[in-house]
């Protein structure tokens, strides 16, 4: 078996050093010569195959336009013997013989579904992300695929927006290195090798500060938060040079970002020197004039052009509309030259003008998707993705002698386990608890109890007896994964109201209650955290759910996932996130003019960079290796980390600053630096960080990004509530 995997990797390294990027850039040149307006048009033109759509279509039968040129790119048509036949047409057919490019969107994995976004962030592991991505682009090319659309790097501070289940959570820090992870794992060494995919960088942009977290909401940011918040992770996705960029839904100060100048031509573009090729979103451009800024599809389409949008995706307005904008002299064939020229020279990069059929290998699909292999991966940081947030006297691990109930909707809903955007992913495919508890030969008992939603209690009783004779209580309980996801925001962030119900009613047993959550978003938790006696957020896992959780929850795998999110204890707290202003009227319970609520308390429930361990981390001897520093200095971090409990595990070790006084106002916190270490029980560990002048500066008024002398303090701990007491003055 080993003899022939080492074959097969032979043969596949030769053919991926036997293949380069075939063509010159004066050769690109001379192709964009030889097409008619028409031809060009196409190449900026991406509609979805028949095979599957996300969204409204708006054109059926696209085969003719392929052939005709007139469609250069088709999304949503996967596998490589679909995807060879519909190349066939563009290669074989039309008159240039332009090879497609094949998009889709691999947000978590293509047929090996890894946890969720958000799960995976929860790790704060970046060679784990990298790996989870790098596995889903060996399967999506396999499947005959070129191009994904993500990584999704939209900055989330609204839990009641279901897409943050799509990113990596609230913190910018956090969410630029992981940016620039999945881009890494998804476009590989070297775009031209078979098995590496154009990533996309979207939602482009602050799409995630959508007005009361509906989505597709209009979006009014300061510029400076939006240098400050939401573009870092967008920057570090063109440091990491991805390929493409999407522009999101929304509107910008007024403007839809699919014509936002600013956005596309002055920051991307401009300032950032990106050289790949901007898509919109789905019929992102035609909404315009929905959202009340172009009279119609035509002047969607010019403005949308003008502003630097390269290729429509799905709304056909530069299909229909391009040609007469060039002929009316409203948009110049010059731009819509270059626009081609970037599009071109991704294909060529995949290696497509030298074999558009690389890509469509039945044989790599039929080997690699799914393999065990794979699979392990997908297990193994799922584990990683699990966080513990409460486990009272020890309720968890649980023990094999143990008699369990499991109670609840989503302990045998496989489906759920793969989230929202699961690419080809198959509930067949994915493992519940239910059937990891038989695999593994527990000895529990399973019933429903009830539906996700709805108000049926008709289950209650038989799940009730269930628990009555048994040791402990597994409920698995949440949403459903459409919950969570695109149109799928949320005005109360609750476990829906039946399982709450059973929830209490096995709670009144008197038994050991473990509730499992299987969801896309923070929920509101405040009752459950104070009644059950264990709380494992396991968020939507993936394909291997199952053996993650029950790896978890029987500490075969002891839990080390951190919130990359803060949990509010109420929804009215929201918008809560750990690096807020200080205001100029801190909170003070016993004084009425600060800044509170009446009837919840400011702090979340569970913070940002929170979560347990079977095992106890002690952190001793926090240092900084000098208390004044010179612009050219760099400040050394050190803190000794000791397991002192009896089983060994992961810890991952935060290190927070806050700068004290400003030119503008500074957040009370900010996350400068972060560890996973692994320590055996007695085990110590020194660990250190070391910061430079860059990585205390920040935008000033004029978003120049500039450090200011003066005091900033320092803490290093195990979650965003740490202490700051390390003080350091920058002269
Ligand atoms: C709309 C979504 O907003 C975007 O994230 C996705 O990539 C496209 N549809 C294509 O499916």
């Amino acid at each position: 078996m080993k003899i022939i995997g080492i074959i097969f990797s032979l043969i596949f390294s030769l053919i991926i050093s036997l293949n380069g990027q075939s063509w010159t850039e004066a050769q690109i040149d001379s192709l964009i010569d030889q097409m008619t307006i028409e031809e060009k048009i196409g190449q900026l033109t991406l509609f979805t195959s028949d095979w599957a759509t996300t969204g409204p279509t708006i054109r059926e039968n696209y085969l003719e336009d392929i052939r005709s040129g007139k469609a250069g790119n088709i999304f949503n048509a996967h596998t490589a013997a679909y995807n060879e036949r519909l190349q066939k047409v563009a290669v074989e057919e039309s008159r240039l013989g332009i090879p497609l490019l094949f998009g889709y969107d691999v947000i978590h994995g293509y047929k090996t579904i890894f946890p969720i976004p958000l799960a995976e962030a929860a790790s704060w592991d970046l060679a784990l992300i990298e790996k989870s991505a790098r596995i889903a682009a060996e399967e999506a090319t396999a499947g005959g695929l070129h191009w994904t659309f993500a990584p999704m790097v939209d900055i989330a501070r609204d839990p009641r927006w279901g897409r943050i289940a799509e990113g990596a959570g609230e913190d910018v820090y956090l969410g630029t290195l992981i940016a620039g992870a999945r881009v890494r794992g998804f476009q590989g060494e070297d775009l031209a090798a078979p098995n590496t995919l154009l990533a996309c960088a979207k939602h482009y942009a602050a799409y995630g500060a959508a007005q009361g977290g509906r989505d597709y909401n209009t979006v009014d940011i300061s510029r400076h938060t939006l240098w400050e918040t939401y573009l870092p992770p967008f920057k570090a996705c063109v440091d990491a040079d991805v390929a493409t960029f999407m522009t999101s839904f929304n509107d910008l100060d007024g403007v839809p970002a699919s014509a936002n100048t600013y956005l596309l031509k002055d920051i991307l573009k401009g300032k950032w020197n990106f050289q790949g090729f901007v898509v919109s979103d789905y019929t992102s451009i035609n909404e315009m004039v929905a959202h009340g800024y172009a009279p119609d599809n035509k002047a969607a389409a010019m403005y949308a052009f003008n502003a630097g949008l390269d290729m429509d995706m799905q709304g056909a307005v530069y299909y229909n509309h391009l040609e007469e904008l060039t002929a009316q002299g409203n948009v110049s064939e010059k731009a819509i030259d270059a626009s081609v020229k970037r599009i071109l020279k991704m294909k060529n990069a995949l290696g497509l003008f030298d074999d558009p059929y690389r890509y469509s290998n039945a044989g790599r699909e039929e080997r690699i998707i799914l393999s065990e292999e794979n699979r392990a991966a997908a297990r193994e940081i799922a584990r990683h993705s699990l966080v513990l947030l409460e486990n009272k006297n020890q309720t968890l691990p649980l023990s094999n002698s143990d008699k369990i109930a499991l109670i609840g909707p989503l302990a045998d809903s496989p489906i759920d386990m793969l989230g929202s955007w699961h690419g080809s992913g198959q509930a067949d495919d994915a493992i519940s608890l239910v059937k990891a508890f038989g695999a593994l030969n527990k000895d529990f008992t399973y019933e429903k109890g009830c539906e996700i939603e709805g108000m049926d209690s008709s289950g209650f009783a038989a799940a009730i007896d269930a628990a009555r004779s048994a040791d402990k209580i597994v409920m698995v309980a949440g949403e459903h994964f459409n919950m969570s996801g695109e149109a799928a925001s949320r005005a109360s962030i609750r476990i829906p109201k039946i399982q709450e119900h059973l929830l209490r009613r096995l709670v009144d047993l008197d038994k050991p209650v473990i509730l499992v959550l299987i969801n896309g978003r923070p929920l509101c938790l405040g009752w459950e955290s104070e009644n059950v006696d264990a709380l494992l957020e396991a968020w939507q896992p993936g394909t291997m759910a199952g053996y993650a959780v029950t790896d978890v929850l029987f500490g075969d795998h002891n839990p080390s996932g951190k919130l990359p999110v803060t949990f509010p204890v109420d929804e009215g707290q929201i918008p809560l996130y750990y690096n807020m202003k200080s205001t100029g009227r801190p909170m003070d319970p016993n004084q009425k003019y600060t800044s509170k609520y009446l009837d919840a308390p400011n702090a979340p429930l569970y913070p940002f960079g929170y979560g347990l361990s079977y095992t106890a981390f002690e952190y001793s001897n926090p240092t900084v290796d000098k208390s004044e520093m010179t612009t050219s200095d760099t400040l050394t971090f050190s803190v000794t980390v000791t397991n002192t409990g009896s089983s060994s595990g992961h810890e991952i070790v935060q290190l927070y600053m806050h700068d004290l006084f400003a030119s503008v106002t500074r957040p009370v916190k900010e996350l400068k630096g972060f560890s996973k270490i692994f320590l055996e029980p007695g085990a110590s560990k020194n660990v250190q960080f070391t910061l430079a002048l860059e990585d205390l500066k920040y935008y000033n008024s004029e978003l120049e990004k500039i450090a200011e002398p003066g005091d900033f303090l320092f803490g290093i701990g195990r979650d965003s509530n740490t202490e700051l007491n390390l003080k350091v003055t920058l002269k």
